[in-house]
C-alpha cells in the first residue's frame, strides 16, 4: 500500500519506518526541512532505539516531501501524526491538526478513494466535529461518498515503541466508513491481536482513557508508596502481591518520582478539561495529577531533611530524562527538581546518558556531567530522577560524594545504602 506519513515527529516517524519495514511505500511529509533532510539520509529525526536501521534497511519504499499537497498524490492513505500539544489552561491546541486539514482537504480535489488516518491523539469530537468538516469545505467533496476516514490511535512508549508497534495489545480502528474499514483491515493484517472496530469518537476516547488509567495507577501507587514510606512498609513488595491479582497487573505499579513525559500529564489534563466543559467534577483525574505535581517536591524535602540547609550543598542528579532510553525531557520530574533545588540555592551536578544537552538550554546554571561517577564526586546529596539500567551497576562511584546521602526516585539502583522516596 502506498502511506503517506503527516508530521515526522515521534509518531509519525515510527508509524512511518515500521509501515516501510511491512513492505509498504510510505512518503515522510513534514513542513520541517531539517526533519525531512534527516529521514532522507536515513536518520530519524527523533532518538529511539533501532529507528535508523529501519529508515536505512527500507530506503528504496521511502520518499519525503516538505509539501502535503505534493507528497500525498497518488498515495492511498495518509496518516495525520502532527502534535497536539496543550494550551495554558490544559485543553488541546488543534492549530497543527487544522492547517494539515486545511491542506490535504485542497489536495483531495485530485484524489480518489483516499482514505484519511487520524493517528495524532484528539479528544472526543475533534476529527467529527474539526477535521472532517475542514476536509470538505477544502476538498468541496463529502466524506464517505468521496474520501474516507478512520481514527487510529497510537500506543507506542518511548524507548520501545518499534517492539510496541509490531507487538500491540490491540488496535483501535474507528470508523463509520467502510471503504476506511477495509484499508485498515489490509494494513494490520498480519497483526495477530484484537482489532476493535469502533466509532470515531470512541476511537478517541479509548486513547485519552488508556492514558489517564495507567497515569492514575502511577499516582495510586505513589499516594499508597507516601504512607507506606511511613509506615515502615517497602511498597515494592506491597505491590508485588497487589499486582500479582489478574484483575489489577504488576504494570504501571512502580511508585517513585512519578510520570512526566509528552502524553501522559497532557492528556490528563486534557480529559480534566473535557469534563469540565461539559459540566463535570473529575476528581479522580485531577488527584492523580495533583498526587504527581507533589512527588518531585516530596523527594527535595525528604533531601533536605537528610543534608539540611540546601543552600551552597553540592547536589547530584541521576537522571534528566522523564524515562530510560529517551533524550526527551518533557514534563520530566527532574525539571520540577531542579527548579526547586535552584531556589535553595544548591549547586547542581547532573548526569544522563542522553539527556544534559536539552537539559541545558533550560537550566544553564547547572553543571552537566560526562559520567555519573563525575557528578556524585564531593556532592552533599544524590537525586536518583531517572530508571536508566545503568545506574544499577553504580556502586563505588557512591563513595566519592562528600557525605553518602542517596535519595532513590526510581528505585533501579542496586546498592543497598540508599533510601527511595516511598519506600
Ligand atoms: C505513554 C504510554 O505508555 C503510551 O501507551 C502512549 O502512547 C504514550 O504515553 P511514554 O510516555 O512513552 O508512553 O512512557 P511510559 O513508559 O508510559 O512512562 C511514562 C512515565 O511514567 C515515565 O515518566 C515513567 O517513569 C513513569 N512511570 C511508568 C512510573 O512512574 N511508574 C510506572 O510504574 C511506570
Amino acid at each position: 500500500m502506498k502511506i503517506s506519513i503527516i508530521g515526522c515527529g515521534y509518531v509519525g516517524a515510527v508509524t512511518g519506518a515500521c509501515f516501510a519495514e511491512l513492505g509498504n511505500e510510505v512518503c515522510f511529509i513534514d513542513i520541517d526541512a531539517k526533519k525531512i533532510k534527516k529521514i532522507e539520509s536515513h536518520q530519524s529525526p527523533i532518538f529511539e532505539p533501532g529507528l535508523d536501521a529501519f529508515l536505512e534497511r527500507n530506503a528504496s519504499r521511502i520518499s519525503t516531501s516538505t509539501s502535503i499537497s505534493e507528497g500525498i498524490v497518488g498515495s492511498d492513505c495518509s496518516f495525520i501524526c502532527v502534535g497536539t500539544p496543550s494550551d495554558e489552561d490544559g485543553s488541546i491546541n488543534l492549530t497543527y491538526i487544522k492547517s494539515a486539514s486545511e491542506e490535504i482537504g485542497d489536495a483531495l480535489c485530485n484524489m480518489k478513494n483516499h482514505t484519511i488516518v487520524v493517528k495524532s491523539t484528539v479528544v472526543p469530537g475533534t476529527t467529527e466535529d474539526v477535521i472532517i468538516p475542514i476536509l470538505e469545505r477544502n476538498s468541496a467533496m463529502e466524506e464517505k461518498k468521496n474520501f474516507s476516514v478512520v481514527m487510529n490511535p497510537e500506543f507506542l512508549k518511548e524507548g520501545s515503541a518499534l517492539h510496541d508497534f509490531f507487538h500491540p495489545d490491540r488496535i483501535i480502528i474507528g470508523t463509520n466508513d467502510e471503504h476506511g474499514r477495509k484499508v485498515l483491515e489490509e494494513l494490520y493484517r498480519s497483526f495477530p491481536c484484537p482489532k476493535l472496530y469502533t466509532s470515531i469518537k470512541t476511537a478517541e476516547m479509548t486513547k485519552y482513557v488508556s492514558n489517564a488509567f495507567l497515569a492514575t495507577k502511577i499516582s495510586f501507587s505513589n499516594e499508597i508508596g507516601n504512607l507506606c514510606k511511613k509506615l515502615d512498609i517497602n511498597v515494592y513488595e506491597v505491590m508485588k502481591g497487589v499486582g500479582l491479582d489478574h484483575r489489577i497487573g504488576s504494570q504501571f505499579l512502580n511508585a517513585g518520582a512519578g510520570f512526566g513525559g509528552s502524553c501522559f500529564p497532557k492528556d490528563v489534563l486534557a480529559l480534566i478539561s473535557l469534563a469540565e466543559k461539559n459540566g463535570e467534577r473529575p476528581i479522580l483525574l485531577k488527584s492523580a495529577m495533583e498526587i504527581n505535581d507533589h512527588q518531585p517536591g516530596r523527594l527535595v524535602e525528604l533531601l533536605k531533611s537528610r543534608v539540611g540547609d540546601l543552600n551552597n550543598k553540592r547536589i547530584a542528579i541521576l537522571g534528566l530524562a522523564f524515562k530510560d532510553n529517551t533524550d526527551d525531557i518533557r514534563d520530566s520530574r527532574a525539571i520540577n527538581v531542579i527548579r526547586s533545588l535552584i531556589d535553595y540555592g544548591a549547586n547542581i551536578t547532573a548526569y544522563d546518558p542522553m539527556a544534559c544537552e536539552p537539559m541545558k538550554k533550560k537550566f544553564p546554571s547547572v553543571i552537566y556531567c560526562c559520567s555519573a561517577a563525575e557528578a556524585l564526586k564531593d556532592a552533599d546529596g544524590c537525586l536518583v530522577m531517572t530508571e536508566w539500567p545503568e545506574f544499577a551497576q553504580l556502586n563505588h562511584e557512591f563513595n566519592n560524594m562528600r557525605k553518602k546521602i542517596i535519595i532513590e526516585g526510581r528505585r533501579i539502583l542496586s546498592c543497598e545504602d540508599y533510601e527511595g522516596i516511598c519506600w
